[in-house]
Formats: C-alpha cells, sequence, structure tokens
C-alpha cells in the first residue's frame, strides 16, 4: 500500500488551452481508476467532452464539488493528499463553506483520504458522500494562495519549453539523430522562449 513518498513534484493549476493535457491525462487512467473516479464504466468519449466542461459551482451559494484523480503509477504517494489541501485552500479562499466528495463505497483509498482531512462521511446505495468544511479566509490564508500561484506560474512557464523539446524529439527521425542533436534542439527552444 505505501510506495516511496512523492518529492521534487509540483502542483500547479491547468491553465486555459490545457484541456488537452487533462484529457489526455484521464484517457491514460486504468479500468478501475476509471470506474473510481466517474462513479461507473465510461467512454473515451464522454472523457473527450467532460474534459472539455468548465468547474462550475453547485446551485447551493458556498457549496463546491471536488473530484481527485491520480494516475496509477502515482496513486499512493502523497499526490492526492497534495491536491486536496490545495483544494481547500482555494476552497477556503472563496468562502465556499462546504466542499462535497463523491465517490464509490468500495473507494477505501478515498475516503481515508477525506478522513485525513476531517470530511464527514455518509454511506448512500453503494456510494459515499464527503463534506468537509473549509474555515473562514485569514489574511495568511490569501497569501499561502498568492506565493503558491506565483510559483505554479513559474513551473508553468519552465514547463512549456520542455514540453515543446518533448515534442520536438518525437519528430525528429530516428533515435540515433535524435541522441546526437538533443543538446541543442533544447537550447535553441529555452532561446526561443527567452
Ligand atoms: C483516490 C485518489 C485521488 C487518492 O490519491 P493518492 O495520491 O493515491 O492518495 P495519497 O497517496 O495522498 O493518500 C492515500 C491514502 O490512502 C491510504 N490507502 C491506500 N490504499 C488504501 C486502501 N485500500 N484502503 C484504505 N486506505 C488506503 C494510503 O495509505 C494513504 O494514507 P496515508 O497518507 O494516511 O498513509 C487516487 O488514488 C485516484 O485518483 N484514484 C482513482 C480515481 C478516484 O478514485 N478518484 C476519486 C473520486 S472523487
Amino acid at each position: 500500500m505505501h510506495e516511496p513518498p512523492l518529492s521534487g513534484g509540483t502542483v500547479r493549476r491547468l491553465w486555459v488551452g490545457e484541456a488537452e493535457l487533462y484529457r489526455q491525462h484521464l484517457l491514460r487512467f486504468d479500468a478501475e481508476s476509471r470506474r473510481n473516479r466517474f462513479g461507473g464504466a465510461v467512454s473515451d468519449e464522454f472523457i473527450g467532452r467532460y474534459a472539455q466542461s468548465e468547474l462550475r459551482l453547485l446551485e447551493h451559494a458556498g457549496d463546491a464539488e471536488a473530484a481527485l484523480s491520480v494516475e496509477r503509477a502515482w496513486q499512493s504517494r502523497g499526490v492526492g493528499t497534495a491536491l486536496l489541501e490545495r483544494v481547500l485552500l482555494a476552497a477556503r479562499n472563496r468562502q465556499v463553506g462546504r466542499l462535497h466528495m463523491l465517490c464509490l463505497a468500495e473507494n477505501r483509498r478515498m475516503q481515508h483520504l477525506a478522513r485525513k482531512f476531517d470530511a464527514a462521511l455518509s454511506f448512500e446505495a453503494g456510494s459515499v458522500m464527503g463534506e468537509m468544511k473549509a474555515p473562514d479566509p485569514t489574511p495568511m490564508s490569501v497569501m499561502r494562495e498568492r506565493v503558491v500561484d506565483g510559483t505554479d506560474l513559474a513551473t508553468a512557464m519552465l514547463d512549456v519549453p520542455s514540453q515543446l523539446a518533448k515534442r520536438l524529439d518525437s519528430m525528429n527521425g530516428p533515435p540515433e539523430r535524435r541522441r546526437r542533436d538533443r543538446r541543442y534542439e533544447r537550447l535553441m527552444l529555452v532561446d526561443n522562449w527567452r
């Protein structure tokens, strides 16, 4: 159950225009994770439409819903905990009083995670509803989010050249040639970015 903990990773927001990255992430899910994430089997087409839709607040003012997805290779390494921590900070600073999370009754890992953040869980017909209360925002909690958002932006900017480099690598002929030229491609991409 316990994998080596995650180190050196960062949590950042997806920006407008990155829906495709989100779609690819959801499509990489194994069948069990997909079922756990969506509460049942869903098609690739469903995922395509889902990834395009925007985040919406629930009808009841002050309520929001959170859903997490971590790919199999990264599960049980603290990523979900880091994500939920950030979601709670964002909810708190937007005065979302209650954060709802819905998962299948057999999804023990998600329930364990919700309990770590003091969620009240209610069980109903094969599913579990977790409800968390976000405390009121404070100047410190707002400042904390600004600091991590600033780091997000820097990370996203640094990520662009490496994403471009990966694409260029895959377009650039046989492995021998790619290996020989890689150093120069990366330098060129960094220069372009500046
Ligand atoms: C559920 C999910 C988001 C959790 O993320 P994660 O990165 O695996 O979670 P973490 O590693 O931060 O924490 C998992 C915790 O559950 C515990 N755990 C793992 N398997 C467990 C199990 N079968 N039963 C109970 N607890 C379990 C881990 O020990 C860890 O607890 P700890 O931090 O106290 O040691 C992720 O596994 C996932 O995306 N699953 C598929 C999609 C899904 O279920 N989404 C949720 C729908 S809302």
